[in-house]
């Protein structure tokens, strides 16, 4: 009995250690917005810029693409975890922080029940002692299982874009959350903005209608360009934030990323290359 009780206190402790785990989903209404590039580039910075214990989780059922920004190949994935393996034998680390890799096909959008990731999500407090942050990227749109993801979450980064319809799926997502689950811990990132000024304009649009119809307020986490380096590295297989680390993308999403952590961003490096481009600039 009395070695019961002391599990129990021992389990008791530990939660309280995974207390201090922050879970950050990753969403938004329309695909295609830069969720995974986002999630990507945001656990890279928080891994190297801030020295913080990162996992990242692919979530997005059927088109996992995570593993692919990173050019790391693997075998087994979330869908084998679901299925009882265990979750420490399929995570590996890249560049300092773990991913938790994702799974593609519609059989496998299919085969998976919202029953299945309810609970996957309900174990993630054994593995959150390992980590800081646990970042979730999750699928477009607002089924079951992306739910799951952001009720687990304490924020929710909505990516859009200044499409109107990016803004009017963004606040759809929103609306059912606040509307089923009294969920309001939102964060927008306006992405692929061509300034400042449209960023602005398009986190202002949103917040209005939040606050009109919804009788609640969001706050921006930030807005980031629309770059070409970031197609470059795509389909280099390159993450932008290691390879062009004083590009304006990645200086935004480093003042993000300080904001979430509460300590000031980093002083801006630079890479091999970008130092010779800047030394010849310069002459
Ligand atoms: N700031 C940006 N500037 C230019 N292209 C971007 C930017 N962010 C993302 N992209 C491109 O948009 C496409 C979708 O990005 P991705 O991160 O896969 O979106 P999602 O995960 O929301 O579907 C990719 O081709 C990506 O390279
Ligand atoms: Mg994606």
């Amino acid at each position: 009995m009395e070695s019961q009780a002391k599990g129990l206190l021992k389990l008791v402790n530990e939660r309280k250690i995974n207390r201090n785990t922050k879970f950050l989903a990753v969403a938004s209404g329309k695909g295609g917005v830069g969720k995974t590039n986002f999630a990507v580039n945001f656990a890279y910075i928080l891994a190297n810029d801030f020295n913080k214990r990162v996992l990242l989780i692919d979530a997005d059922i059927g088109m996992a693409n995570v593993h692919i920004l990173v050019n790391v190949n693997t075998k087994k994935t979330l869908k084998d975890i679901l299925n009882g393996e265990k979750i420490e034998d399929i995570i590996f680390t890249t560049r300092n922080f773990d991913i938790l890799p994702g799974f593609s096909g519609i059989d496998a959008i299919n085969e998976v029940e919202d029953s299945a990731v309810f609970r996957f999500v309900q174990n993630l407090n054994d593995i959150s002692e390992n980590y800081d942050y646990i970042i979730i990227d999750t699928a477009a749109g607002i089924d079951n299982k992306v739910i799951s993801f952001i009720r687990a979450s304490s924020k929710t980064y909505v990516i859009t874009t200044p499409e109107p319809t990016a803004i009017m799926d963004a606040y759809a997502l929103i609306k059912s959350m606040k509307k089923l689950y009294d969920y309001s811990d939102f964060k927008i990132v306006v992405n692929m903005a061509k300034n400042e000024e449209e960023g602005i304009e398009t986190f202002e649009r949103l917040r209005a209608s939040i606050k009109k119809f919804l009788d609640t307020d969001i706050k921006l986490a930030g807005v980031l360009p629309a770059t070409k380096n970031i197609q470059k590295t795509v389909k280099k297989k390159q993450i932008i934030s290691e390879v062009f680390p004083s590009e304006k993308f990645v200086l935004q999403l480093r003042r993000i990323a300080a904001d979430e952590v509460g300590e000031p961003p980093p002083p801006v490096k630079e890479s091999f290359w970008e130092k010779v481009v800047n030394f010849l600039r310069k002459d």
